[in-house]
């Protein structure tokens, strides 16, 4: 241990992380040694700007907890947050990822009912807390949804497409946008068929998330037409992987006025499914519908 920060032991070891904005800490409180990750921003601007929303957001379910700010020497700014843990999407089963939306939608609920946009709903900005749930983080970018301006600000890969090409307008359903590239990286090994790779990569364009709206409707549209066959069969893809298909087609949707808003968003049938309708989708037994997507794709 090294570095005393006010109240804080800075552990100086390997897992201090530098992004573009910000420098991340791992430490201890003293008094307790409660767990503490310190974020330093060397902006004032955007530091004041994530305290205050921070401030406002406080209690609020699934976003982070602001649990001290200070400004360190040389007029660094230190926001104190309780350690939380990395999620890996890619790995989750169907159960998780929609416990994790839940509470994502949830957190977006919470920020846009107070009128704020987040802005930055990327992979690495939702984490986990000691008990699993989601925790939505690094409010650096958060505007009040009137004064937003699509400033090429933002994440590639999560971008809506209102933001990618700089449209005027924009409202809170650029944060469902993002949260729905997020759902697309959990369900990736779920929908084989519907080019969910690449979500999230640097190189995507609204062009691609296309593409894969029309993958998710061909999908859906075959569901369809089997579902008079499954009397005869055994082998029926659980009903909820549908829902999944079509909540994250409708967050998808090129046009902001086509995803559903996060309150919206809480009542689809994928957010409202019960443990009964999970069923058979964990990872291993999923494998055979998997290969049923896979032939029923090249059929058509
Ligand atoms: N409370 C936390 N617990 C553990 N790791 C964190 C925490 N807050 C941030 N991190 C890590 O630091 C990274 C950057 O933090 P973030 O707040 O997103 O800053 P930036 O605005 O620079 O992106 C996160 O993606 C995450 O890996
Ligand atoms: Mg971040």
């Amino acid at each position: 241990m090294q570095a005393e920060h006010h109240q804080y032991w800075v552990l100086s070891d390997d897992r201090a992380i530098q992004t573009r904005l910000s420098n991340i800490e791992f430490g201890v409180r003293i008094h307790d040694s409660f767990p503490v990750v310190l974020k330093t921003v060397t902006s004032t601007c955007i530091a004041e700007q994530e305290v205050k929303t921070l401030r406002q957001m406080a209690g609020k379910p699934h976003i982070v907890q602001l649990l001290d700010a200070f400004v360190h020497e040389k007029q660094h700014h230190v926001l104190v947050f309780p350690m939380l843990e990395r999620i890996r999407l890619s790995s989750v089963d169907m159960k998780t990822a929609a416990k994790y939306m839940r509470q994502l939608v949830t957190a977006l609920h919470g920020l846009h009912e107070a009128g704020i946009v987040h802005l930055d709903v990327t992979a690495s900005n939702v984490m986990k807390d000691a008990k699993g749930d989601l925790v939505l983080i690094d409010l650096g970018l958060a505007s009040l949804v009137h004064e937003v301006r699509a400033d090429g600000r933002g994440t590639r890969g999560f971008l809506s497409p209102e933001i990618y090409y700089g449209r005027p307008d924009i409202d809170t359903r650029c944060d469902m946008y993002s949260a729905g590239i997020i759902l697309g990286i959990m369900l990736e090994s779920y929908l084989p068929v519907c080019s969910l790779a690449c979500l999230g990569g640097a190189l995507l364009t609204p062009a691609d998330t296309d593409k894969t709206i029309h993958q998710l409707e061909m999908l859906l549209e075959m569901e369809k037409r089997c579902s008079a066959l499954y009397q005869y069969s055994t082998l029926r893809i659980p009903p909820v992987v549908f829902d999944a298909a079509s909540l994250l087609k409708s967050l998808l949707a090129n046009e902001a006025g086509e995803r559903p808003t996060a309150a919206e968003a809480l009542e689809h049938p994928f957010l409202t499914a019960t443990e009964a309708d999970f069923a058979h989708t964990e990872h291993a037994s999923y494998k055979k519908f998997r290969d049923v997507l896979i032939r029923r794709h090249r059929c058509s």
